[in-house]
């Protein structure tokens, strides 16, 4: 489960100083990015580096974050090295109805894991809640869209000011709700490839994985689907070479899927999904009985 953290100092310290002890412990070890909790409660009870950050953001606003691959809720402020980076992220209270997409936009009210390690402190205001899960770890999760899953609701906190929640890679499963006032956490992110986490969404009632989380990968897919409603017999015939050969498993999946949305019959290509190495790919042969335009926008 998320470890959960809470303090009662005053101390402060820098982002400069936090970055420091960063570089001093092995970043493969859960157990000591979680030994980071007093850095980093120190650092969240510094309010001088957000109004810093704010200032230089309102100075010279047309370059200010121009490089943030995320979006405007979430801030980069500082890389560490190559595996690790801070960043603090915004979470308000909705205002809109739901055909805005606020949920979406603050990635509020649907369960996922990370395919990173996640320490994050409540900087400002009550802080988001978030309803914990997990699986059982004798569950062998293969990852696919539709899969059973043996998930179990552990716990629901609040990310409040002095508090630090340790969410691991890959195994932590957590929905975010939104605060009742204008809050914000100061997040240590670790990349972990070396665990090759995939990012899933869960749907908790039925307990069932309920998607990809969208990556590079997922943005191929849309494409490859886009590629196939052009009914070209050479844009089937590129799918169909990606769909073969290409070294990324979820890549020929989504070639796959996209053949089928331009194909009349689809048995032909359940005997080469069934054919392909990959246990996701394998596994998702049952989709292509429901058409690509029946699937969510994560499957
Ligand atoms: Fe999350």
């Amino acid at each position: 489960m998320a470890q959960i953290f809470d303090f009662d100092q005053s101390a402060t310290t820098t982002i400069d100083e936090f970055c420091k002890e960063v570089g001093h412990i092995n970043l493969d070890n859960e157990n000591e990015i979680a030994a980071l909790a007093p850095e980093l409660n120190k650092l969240a009870n510094n309010q001088a580096w957000m109004e810093d950050f704010i200032l230089c953001g309102l100075t010279e606003p047309e370059i200010f974050q121009a490089d943030n691959i995320y979006s405007a809720q979430s801030y980069m402020l500082k890389a560490i090295n190559e595996r690790a980076f801070l960043r603090f992220a915004i979470w308000a209270p909705k205002i809109f109805d739901d055909n805005l997409g606020e949920d979406n936009f603050y990635s509020y009210q649907t369960a996922h894991n990370h395919d990173f390690s996640l320490l994050t402190a409540g900087y400002l205001g009550e802080g988001y809640s978030t309803s914990l899960f997990e699986i059982p770890d004798h569950q062998n999760v293969i990852g696919y869209p539709g899969e059973d899953i043996d998930l179990h609701f552990l716990d629901q906190v609040t990310l409040s000011p002095r508090r630090v929640i340790l969410y691991e890679a890959g195994k932590d499963i957590h929905i975010q709700h939104e605060p009742q006032s204008l809050s914000v956490s100061l997040n240590l992110v670790v990349a972990q490839p070396q665990m090759d986490i995939r990012q899933l969404y869960y749907d908790i009632d039925s307990k069932k994985v309920a998607g990809f989380v969208a990556n590079e990968d997922i943005k191929r897919g849309i494409f490859f689907r886009f590629s196939a409603a052009m009914q070209s017999q050479a844009c089937q015939n590129s799918l169909n070479e990606i769909a073969l050969s290409h070294g990324c498993e979820l890549t020929r999946l989504y070639a796959f899927k996209a053949m089928a949305e331009g194909s009349s019959c689809t048995e032909h290509l359940k005997e080469m999904m069934a054919a392909d190495p990959s246990k996701i790919v394998k596994s998702s042969i049952h989709e292509l009985n429901n058409g690509v335009r029946e699937l969510s926008v994560w499957g």
